[in-house]
């Protein structure tokens, strides 16, 4: 049986005063919930404030989540941050390829593979991002786009890998429009995917946890996590509102 995992992907929103004020909201919100594993993804910036105020509210229930990585442990890499930094943050998820980062800052499949190494490498439990985009869905290739996304992982690090990692099928099109894919259309994409790695290791195909994401909010979460593949969600711009993130975590309990 696998445990639903929600994950709040906060982007680049949010002052410490808002960091503060939603995750104070999060935690109380959630205190109840047993069933559901819930992480919160600020920006690297309020990482630390982040981790600090669940402390400060014993909120240990609460998990953190990073956006990004440096493929590399440490360096000359102006601007970067590594896995190592922030696992000694106590970050216990990271978030690689997502779309934003594949298509704004040129992430390729090679290096979305070595920053998902370098996340395990140092004890982080990546969240890898796979996605098609309209044309990609109007051309018929949803299956083969993602497929080949993930198959570039699984070529670089091993399938063994993916025992410790969390998918997330995030189609460009529903991200932050409004448009959620149908509880059908994302069912048959993770279907996909869980088969796919079926093929390889059915064990690990039966225990990985793949998320949907792009327009989840709590009018819609309820009948996407029902689905038989579906194993939480990757929650962009409902996360930032305390109240509606904590109604899409009470969807997946
Ligand atoms: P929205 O929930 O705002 O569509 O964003 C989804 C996303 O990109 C999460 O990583």
């Amino acid at each position: 049986m696998r445990q639903k995992l929600v994950v709040g992907n906060w982007k680049m929103h949010g002052s410490r005063a808002q960091v503060r004020q939603l995750i104070e909201g999060v935690a109380t919100g959630s205190a109840g919930l047993s069933n559901v594993e819930i992480a919160v993804g600020p920006t690297f910036l309020h990482i630390g404030l982040a981790a600090e105020i669940c402390a400060g509210k014993g909120a240990d229930h609460l998990k953190l989540a990073a956006q990004n990585l440096s493929a590399e442990p440490q360096g000359a890499f102006t601007g970067e941050v590594s896995a190592p930094m922030l696992a000694e943050y106590g970050v216990n998820y990271v978030i690689v390829g997502h779309s934003e980062r594949r298509e704004i800052f040129a992430e390729t499949n090679q290096v979305v593979a070595a920053k998902f190494k370098a996340a395990q490498a140092s004890g982080l439990i990546p969240i890898l991002c796979v996605g098609e985009s309209l044309a990609q869905r109007q051309a018929g290739t949803s299956a083969e786009v993602v497929l080949m996304q993930l198959n570039a992982v699984i070529e670089a690090a091993g399938i063994a890998a993916l025992q410790s990692a969390v998918l997330a099928y995030e189609p460009l099109w529903a991200i932050g429009t409004g448009k959620t894919a149908s509880k059908e259309q994302a069912q048959e994409i993770h279907r996909v995917l869980r088969e796919h790695i079926a093929k390889s290791n059915t064990a690990i195909a039966q225990s990985i946890r793949i998320l949907y994401g792009g327009s989840v909010k709590a009018a819609n979460a309820t009948e996407l996590f029902s689905q038989a593949d579906i194993d939480g969600g990757l929650v962009g711009g409902a996360s930032l509102k305390a109240e509606e993130f904590v109604s899409i975590c009470k969807s997946a309990d």
